[in-house]
């Protein structure tokens, strides 16, 4: 069988979404831990006067030398090997020349293919001191990405993934981002379904074990909405508020779910 992607691995849902094999567990798991093996790595090198350019030259090079290919690089023109998102930029922020400040928060997003298979994952990290606002922000956005990885077993649906999202961040007086979503993927970087961040519980597809996803909460220190800049990447907060993400790729199993993006050495949250 061949569909619109050109994928022949397991089936399709009505609603679009792959239904893949048990043995292709492996090949995700394979380049979800390069991915986060690069996101461990480079922690090393963030710290005040560092550019994100810099950071995005090491990722490139780590990507190579551990057997992947940057998925980001040509990507609809993207010509980087992550995207780094510092204080209010929300996400897709392009690396560049300017240098990072005490107290900077930054997403660093980076995604590889390993044999074909997509490993997708980013988090948080802070160059100097952490501040106070922006440390509950990292927490809640952090708690968040779990609240929704905790909804995912056979049988719920993804209005639950994205409920138990926004319920916990809007418990907090933060805000969720709706105008991006996290995405299947597997043998490709962006499949069906949207995995929305919000939403009503009890709705959207049924989660069946074999499913591919990730999930990406982007939550903002003030309102959610948010703006693309003339480059055409970059977004950033419309009232300017600081802006966390955190991005694990994920399989449905029978009875829950396998996380692919668990960082090797136990980093991923920035403060513990
Ligand atoms: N890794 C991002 C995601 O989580 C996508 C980045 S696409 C790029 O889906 F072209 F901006 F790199
Ligand atoms: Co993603
Ligand atoms: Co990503």
């Amino acid at each position: 069988m061949t569909d619109q992607s050109g994928e022949h691995r397991g089936r399709m849902t009505k609603d679009g979404i792959r239904i893949h094999e048990a043995a292709d567990f492996a090949g995700m798991l394979k380049a979800g831990q390069v991915s986060a093996q690069i996101l461990d790595e480079v922690a090393e090198l963030v710290e005040v006067g560092q550019t994100t350019a810099a950071l995005d030259a090491f990722i490139e090079r780590r990507a190579g030398e551990l057997g992947s290919k940057s998925a980001t690089i040509g990507y609809k023109g993207y010509q980087h090997a992550s995207c780094i998102s510092v204080n209010h930029v929300v996400c897709h922020g392009i690396p560049g020349e300017k240098k990072l400040k005490d107290g900077d928060i930054l997403n660093i997003d980076v995604t590889v293919i390993v044999d074909g298979w997509f490993g997708d994952t980013s988090r948080m990290y802070v160059a100097g001191k952490l501040g106070r606002k922006a440390e509950r922000l990292i927490e809640v956005t952090h708690e968040a990405l779990f609240k929704g990885i905790e909804a995912v077993k056979p049988g719920n649906t993804f209005g639950d993934i994205g409920h138990a999202i926004q319920t916990y961040v809007e418990g907090h007086r933060m805000g969720v981002v709706r105008d991006f979503c996290g995405h299947g993927l597997g043998t490709v970087f962006h499949a069906p379904p949207n995995v929305l961040h919000y939403g009503r519980a009890g709705t959207g597809p049924v989660l069946e074990e074999g499913m591919f996803f990730t999930i990406e909460p982007m939550v903002n220190l003030g309102r959610p909405e948010t703006k693309v800049l003339a480059d055409d990447w970059t977004a950033v907060t419309r009232d300017k508020s600081l802006s966390a993400q955190f991005e694990h790729s994920i399989g449905v199993t029978a009875t829950g779910c396998e996380i692919f993006t668990l960082s090797p050495t136990g980093k991923f949250h920035p403060t513990y």
